[in-house]
């Protein structure tokens, strides 16, 4: 797996494949089913239809990496607003966050000043924000960032964390050490064997072993997989030691496995999915690619079988 998706993040990265996504309308169908669309309405109204199913989400206004300081403060209005308008439309106001986005690129400061008016604003409605976790290059900057902005908001501020890398055991008691809640993910970029666990089977044992540490003692935990294993793994473990399905939740991607989202959230699970939305898709686009490459591939089946 990891060998594939280094494969098809190398490729992603080529300007004429991108450009094959933009344009093509079978590409476009594909990306339709990872993305809710490209403005904060549309996101809005998939909110909406997951919350008529009893599912919460976490919104993601998609870009990272900006190119100016100027790019990374805008984003800190459209993120604000974000938030005021999902209490305003009665949705629980809850947004993810990408470091890159609020200028990492420019210094740690630059995302520390910019995260604070979206804290102010998440606490105004009683709102939560996920610091997303990008690739391991960021990392050690990005828990920094965190801790500090979590002694000032202990309540609206959460983490991720990745158990392909090898900190991420870790990563997991520090930050159970501070009271915080923390995201579970098994990781999705392309990581070099000396930061991170290789194996599928071994990060799915990672995963295992770290999921049940914050069951156990974890604020609130966000199990954030689609692994039908580990998700039974999971309910399994917190019956066995008397763990009530609202001390934790289970978090999936909008478009995938939708059926098994409202099959949780109705055997009485705490459900969120996470909803990305805009016009900068391509890099999310290609990890969701990435995870499986059954996607594309079903995409240029149907391309060639059209020409
Ligand atoms: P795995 O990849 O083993 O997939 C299990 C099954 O799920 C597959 O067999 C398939 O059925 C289905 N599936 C998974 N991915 C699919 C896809 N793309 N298309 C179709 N079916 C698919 N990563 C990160 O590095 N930083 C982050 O901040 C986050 N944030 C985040 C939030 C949330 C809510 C989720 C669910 C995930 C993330 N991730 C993430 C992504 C995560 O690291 C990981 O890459 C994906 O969740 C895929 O891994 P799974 O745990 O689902 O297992």
């Amino acid at each position: 797996m990891n060998l594939m998706r280094r494969v098809v993040l190398g490729v992603a990265d080529n300007a004429v494949v991108h450009r094959v996504f933009e344009q093509n309308r079978y590409a476009r169908k594909l990306v339709d089913r990872f993305v809710a669309g490209d403005t904060l309405e549309s996101a809005l109204a998939a909110a909406r239809e997951l919350a008529d199913q009893g599912i919460t989400v976490t919104l993601d206004q998609l870009g990272e990496n900006v190119a100016t300081v100027e790019e990374a403060t805008a984003a800190v209005g459209s993120y604000v607003t974000a938030l005021r308008q999902m209490k305003d439309h009665g949705l629980e106001p809850n947004i993810s966050v990408k470091p890159t986005m609020l200028g990492l690129d420019f210094g740690d400061d630059v995302v520390r000043e910019n995260l604070v008016p979206i804290l102010e604003e998440a606490r105004a409605v009683g709102g939560f924000v996920r610091i997303d976790m990008e690739g391991s290059a960021y990392t050690e900057r990005t828990m920094a960032i965190f801790y500090d902005l979590h002694g000032q908001f202990p309540e609206e501020v959460g983490i991720v964390i990745q158990t392909y890398l090898h900190r991420a055991a870790s990563d997991v008691v520090a930050v159970m050490g501070h009271g915080a809640r923390v995201r579970l993910v098994k990781g999705a970029y392309s990581e070099p064997e000396s930061v991170a666990i290789q194996s599928t089977a071994d990060n799915d044992a990672n995963y295992d072993r770290l999921m049940k540490q914050l069951l156990l003692k974890g604020k609130y935990p966000a199990i954030a997989t689609h692994d039908p294993k580990l998700i039974e793994a999971a309910i399994a473990f917190a019956k066995a030691n008397d763990i009530a399905p609202e001390k934790y939740e289970f978090q999936m991607l909008y478009g995938i496995r939708r059926s098994e989202q409202v099959r949780l959230r109705q055997e009485g699970f705490n459900m969120r999915v996470y909803v990305p939305y805009g016009t900068e898709w391509y890099p999310y686009f290609t990890r969701r690619i990435a995870e499986r490459p059954a996607n594309a591939l079903f995409v240029l089946r149907q391309m060639f079988d059209r020409q």
